[in-house]
């Protein structure tokens, strides 16, 4: 049976991206076409959308659109079908799609994502002629009205779907905007919208969605936990028997190391010498100096409390002691870049940074370190150690979340049956981070024990075939008749 899903997010990976919520909801859609799952995305038409659109044709009129008119583009663009809400006086905002150029959220914001999730739900409803979707799958707490404007709505519904890419984002408003966005009275209940006194975006997707779904089945435990719930937990209790942890793949065509374009040469498994290349372009390019046998620990994250970057901070003596070359790609929390940067002055040719966004530079990066380092404190599921395998970097990460589902760790056992693929270490603390630190160093002396590793992690299945097929017996089985 084939059937017609509606993607609902923010963020669209080629078209506007921030993390890894972009990845998931820009290369879903392709892998479910095997599926036979026709998946449709609506996202903001914010400017970076809009022009690479190009031309499209109105589907609808969406009429007013809290405070402006607003119209339905729909297209096909970078291999997605595509629904953008045009909303100049909602989305027309150069930049980051959440906050102005002085970093503080947007004071619309609530309306702004009421408006992604009102539109949803209207489509979901059947706004547009042609156009019936089974399930609305909505992703984090930009989308979380979704569902709700659609529990509260009279006549048919969808089946309906709400993804926590992270619960540290929640999205709350003031209750007094209720009327505002067009919710129900009765909404404002513990067993609907109200959070804490005030509204919650992705409390209520997740309370009134028909399914729920984290991005790893270690994440789906973690958040059932007072520490892991972050003021959520006991509702993600009692909602335990539709949560579903699905792991995350990478988009594998975007992430190909035997044809990336970031690359000097192309490499593989089979073609490993090559590889040689991209390490020598990322210690010039990272002005790490030339030591062919020094190991070059690598680091593609946001800079923030959630990634472990202050405990990367304090190990930097022991990296430094075993002879480690630190790149550093990242950008995020201001103290953490500053504290990056001294780093880098005090240590010329042996830490090298590039405190920015750079797409490019993170395929250089997975090609040309030896390991990538992911201490996460807590981590839904993480994309760059998948990334990582792929590309032949050890990845050494924090067993949280979806780290601990993707990593097998090269412990004696796995050794012996030939089977790890990295290194996990308990949690980002300074101590932890230190002894996984001497197990990539004593790994890393043994170079044929190190080339086995590499293979096995190359060999990893990180594409999204294999969670492809969990969305899709999802979808059946909240799709209603
Ligand atoms: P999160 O979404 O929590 O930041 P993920 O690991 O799921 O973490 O996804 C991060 C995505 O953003 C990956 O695709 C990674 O390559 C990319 N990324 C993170 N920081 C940078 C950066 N400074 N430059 C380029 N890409 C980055
Ligand atoms: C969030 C999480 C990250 C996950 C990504 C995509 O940004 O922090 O762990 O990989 O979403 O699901």
């Amino acid at each position: 049976m084939s059937l017609t899903v509606l993607s609902v997010a923010s963020e669209v990976y080629p078209l506007v991206k921030t993390g890894g919520l972009a990845d998931v909801t820009g290369a879903l859609p392709g892998a479910l076409t095997a599926e036979g799952i026709a998946m449709r995305s609506l996202l903001p038409g914010y400017p970076a959308v809009l022009r690479r659109l190009g031309p499209a044709e109105t589907a609808l009129d969406l009429g007013p659109l809290f405070g402006g008119g607003a119209r339905l583009l729909a297209a096909r663009a970078e291999g997605l079908d595509l629904f953008v809400i045009d909303a100049p006086h909602l989305y027309g905002r150069e930049g980051n799609p959440y906050a102005g150029p002085d970093g503080q959220d947007w004071p619309d914001n609530p309306q702004r994502f009421a408006a992604l999730g009102q539109v949803a739900a209207r489509l979901g409803q059947g706004a547009l002629p042609g156009f019936r979707p089974d399930v609305v799958h909505a992703h984090d707490w930009q989308a979380g009205l979704a569902p709700a404007y659609l529990h509260y709505a009279e006549g048919r519904r969808p089946g309906t779907v709400m993804t926590v890419h992270n619960l540290a984002f929640q999205g709350q408003c003031d209750a007094g905007l209720l009327a505002t966005l067009g919710l129900p009275p009765q909404a404002y209940s513990i067993d609907g919208v109200e959070y804490y006194g005030s509204i919650g975006f992705l409390k209520a997707g997740l309370r009134l969605a028909d399914r729920i779904t984290t991005v790893s089945p270690s994440y789906a435990a973690e958040i059932l936990t007072e520490a892991g719930g972050m003021g959520l937990a006991g509702l993600l209790r009692d909602r335990r028997a539709v949560l579903h942890g699905i792991l995350n793949g990478i988009d594998t065509g975007v992430w190909d190391p035997t044809a990336d374009p970031h690359l000097p040469s192309p490499f593989g498994a089979a073609t490993l010498a090559a590889r040689g290349d991209s390490r020598q372009a990322l210690r010039a390019r990272m002005g790490l100096d030339d030591d062919a046998s020094a190991l070059v620990v690598g680091i593609v994250s946001r800079l923030s409390w959630q990634k472990g970057m202050d405990a990367v901070l304090e190990a930097l003596p022991a990296l430094l002691g075993h002879g480690m070359r630190l790149a550093v790609l990242g950008t995020g929390d201001r103290a953490l870049e500053d504290g990056f940067a001294e780093a880098g002055r005090a240590h010329p040719g042996r830490i090298g940074l590039h405190l920015g966004y750079d797409e490019g530079l993170a395929h250089l990066m997975q090609g040309g370190c030896d390991a990538l380092l992911v201490p996460s404190r807590f981590e839904p599921c993480g994309l760059t150690q998948l990334c990582a395998l792929r590309y032949g970097a050890l990845p050494v990460v924090a067993r949280a979340g979806g780290l601990a589902d993707t990593v097998i760790d090269a412990n004696e056992m796995a050794l012996a049956a030939g089977v790890g693929t990295g290194v996990q270490f308990a949690a980002a603390t300074r101590d932890a981070l230190e002894a996984a630190l001497g197990r990539v160093a004593a790994l890393w002396r043994d170079r044929a024990a190190w080339a086995r590793l590499q293979a096995n992690a190359m060999g990893s299945d990180v594409g999204w075939s294999r969670p492809a097929r969990h969305y899709a017996a999802l979808y059946r089985a909240a799709a209603r008749g």
